[in-house]
Order: structure tokens, then C-alpha cells, then sequence
């Protein structure tokens, strides 16, 4: 079932429930500590950090909820970016079977990417562990954007970039082109975000036909460079991602020249916007290209891409290492 998204919906309905305790990121109490007891009197409070994400975390805080004598009516809310969404969503995935849980991003990230479909803890490896679930709502209100640094609304905005290079959403193109993208426009683009997020969910719940693979256009770039640089911002690693993707699909002559420029265009205005620009020539190429062999998408040692035919069109493709080595030799060469 697709989950509702409601805005600036006051009224967090949780009549439902015989009881709810609340996963709060300390950090995000900090600072809306007024607005979080207004709602919530059960909370527990966890250090957002992402080595948290972890299944040795998250069993302290199983045994506190059964502490608690939580049943299968009852609903965890998840207070805070991914990493509270996602162990919120996991342990609500595995409490009693599964029970309901619903969702308050705080961080852009958040807003647009985890609303909704799989949650996900790691251990020995990100996201090992996990299930397909989806809150029973998503909640968005503006006063958690408020607080936002600059740089973590920027993650979100790559994301918003990937949905509309993927799927090529007239709307979202008129939030991208803007000059100056207000709070107003961030709440349409998380909408329609939304959207196209169920849409995957609801054509590919579990992600047997692999719909979901359109999901991680730029990702397997910016894995192989989380990876190396565990210092870099996720959201400038996906986008120098996308830009390495339109290469490959331009290099491999998959994507015309005109469709090329635009993609470029639109990711260049966005790193000036967010004085972002990740210089590839600092990385080993040979380390990148292990990590292309390992990332989700490849199997058997060969390297795969989601790489576009044009603005709104994708495919998954195998792609020769010897041909991404040139990108990535010539984009060294840009970058010196
Ligand atoms: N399951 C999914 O579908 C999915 C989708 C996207 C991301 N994720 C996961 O989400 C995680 C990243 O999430 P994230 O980028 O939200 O990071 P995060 O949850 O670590 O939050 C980043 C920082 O923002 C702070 N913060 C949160 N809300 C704030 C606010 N309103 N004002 C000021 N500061 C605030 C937090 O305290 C934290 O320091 C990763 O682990 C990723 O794997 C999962």
C-alpha cells in the first residue's frame, strides 16, 4: 500500500494506536524540542549518526520496547533524517512481525527519498539488512527545513535532480530552473518526488522486475566515492555521479549531444548554486573501478550503469572497464 504524504498537517493522527513511542534524533530535539512534546509523551532519543544504523544499536532499543509492553496495535514515529527513519522502519519491519510506523523527515534527504518502500540497517556492509516496508503515513512540516543547513538541503536537491532525469517531469524542471528555490518549492518538489518514488513501489513492490534500479541513476559513481572519501557530503557525490553517468551515455553514444548539454547544464548551474565540485583527479582510479565491480547493480566481476537515452529514458547497461577507465581518465584531466 502507498502511504499518504500530508503537509503541514497539523493534526499527526495516532488514535489508531494503543500506544506509540516516538525515535527522536537528539540532535533534531535539540532544536524542535517544543514541537515534539506537544506530540509525542513516549520518546526514545538516538544520536543520528551512521554508524548507529547498526543491528547492535538497535537491540537495546527492541528490549525497551517490549519493556514497554508494546503489542502489535501499537506505532513507532520516526523523528529525524534517514538514519532514524531507517531504524525506526526496521525495528517496526520486525517487532512482533511487523507493526505500523509512521514518518517525520526532518532532513531534505529524508523528505524526498525516504518516504516510502525499504528500510535498511548495516552491518559489515551498508544497507545489508533489511525489508521492503513502507510507513502508514509521511508527515511534512516546513519548521524542520527551517533548521537546515544549507549543505544538507543540497543532498536532497540531487535527489530531486535524479527523479527528474529519470522520469523528465516538466514540473520538477521548473523548481530545478528556478533562480531561487524557496521552502515553497522544495514542499512541490518532495510532492512530486513522492509521486514518482510510488510509483516504483507500486509497478515493483519488492523490486523483482528491478524498477527500482532507475533509482540508483548516478548512485554506483558516488558509492565508489563515499567510499573512498568518507568525508565527501552525499548529495555532492550524487550529483558529480549523475554528471559521470551522462558522460558514459554520451561517450558510449547513447545519449545525442543536445540532450547532453542540458543534462550538463542543469548540474552545472546546481554545483555553482551549492559551490560543490567533487575533483575526481584526487581519487584511484583503480579503487573506483573495484568498487563499480562490487556495487549493487554489477554481478560476476562486470560493471553495470543506469545510464539515460535521453532526459526521462534509462537503461541498465554493461559496460566494458576499459571504457569507464577513459571516462575517468579523461574527467582526471578536466579536473586538473
Ligand atoms: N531507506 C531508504 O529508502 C533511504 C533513502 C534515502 C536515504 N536513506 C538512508 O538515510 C541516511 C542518510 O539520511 P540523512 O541524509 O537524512 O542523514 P541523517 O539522518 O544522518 O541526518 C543528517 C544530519 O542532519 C541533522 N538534522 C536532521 N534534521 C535536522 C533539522 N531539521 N535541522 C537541522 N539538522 C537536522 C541530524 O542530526 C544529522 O546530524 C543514510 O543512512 C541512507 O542510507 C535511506
Amino acid at each position: 500500500m502507498i502511504p499518504k504524504l500530508l503537509i503541514e498537517d497539523n493534526e499527526i493522527d495516532l488514535t489508531d494506536y494503543t500506544k506509540v513511542v516516538a525515535i527522536v534524533d537528539k540532535d533534531v530535539h535539540k532544536l524542535h524540542g517544543a514541537f515534539l512534546h506537544k506530540h509525542f509523551k513516549d520518546i526514545i532519543f538516538i544520536k543520528s549518526k551512521e554508524k548507529r544504523k547498526n543491528i547492535d544499536n538497535i537491540v537495546p532499543i527492541l528490549k525497551s520496547l517490549t519493556d514497554r509492553n508494546l503489542d502489535r496495535n501499537s506505532c513507532l514515529v520516526a523523528i529525524g533524517g534517514g538514519v532514524i527513519g531507517d531504524i525506526t522502519g526496521f525495528m517496526a519491519s520486525i517487532y512482533m512481525r511487523g507493526i505500523d510506523f509512521i514518518q517525520i523527515p526532518t532532513t531534505y534527504m529524508a523528505m524526498c527519498d525516504h518516504i516510502i518502500g525499504k528500510v535498511a540497517i548495516s552491518n559489515v556492509k551498508k544497507n545489508v539488512f533489511g525489508s521492503f516496508y513502507s510507513p502508514k503515513r509521511t508527515y511534512i512540516f516546513k519548521t524542520f527545513i527551517k533548521t537546515l543547513p544549507q549543505k544538507l538541503i543540497n543532498q536532497g536537491f540531487a535527489e530531486v535532480l535524479k527523479n527528474y532525469f529519470i522520469i523528465n517531469n516538466k514540473e520538477l524542471k521548473k523548481i530545478i530552473m528556478k533562480e531561487k528555490i524557496k521552502t515553497e518549492d522544495l514542499i512541490e518538489a518532495v510532492k512530486i518526488s513522492h509521486e514518482i518514488k510510488s510509483f516504483f513501489v507500486k509497478e515493483d513492490p519488492r523490486d523483482t522486475k528491478g524498477l527500482h534500479k532507475a533509482l540508483s541513476y548516478g548512485h554506483t559513481f558516488a558509492n565508489a566515492i563515499e567510499k573512498i572519501d568518507q568525508n565527501i557530503n552525499h548529495g555532492e557525490a550524487v550529483l558529480k555521479g549523475m554528471i559521470l553517468a551522462a558522460k558514459l551515455s554520451y561517450q558510449l553514444g547513447l545519449l545525442k549531444e543536445k540532450e547532453f548539454l542540458e543534462h550538463m547544464n542543469i548540474c552545472e548551474k546546481l554545483e555553482r548554486k551549492f559551490d560543490a565540485k567533487i575533483k575526481i583527479e584526487r581519487y584511484n582510479i583503480d579503487n573506483m573501478l573495484q568498487s563499480f565491480k562490487t556495487d549493487k547493480l554489477s554481478c560476476g566481476g562486470k560493471m553495470k550503469f543506469v545510464l539515460l537515452t535521453k532526459i526521462g529514458k534509462y537503461e541498465i547497461i554493461e559496460v566494458e572497464e576499459e571504457q569507464v577507465k577513459t571516462l575517468l581518465l579523461r574527467e582526471c584531466e578536466n579536473d586538473a
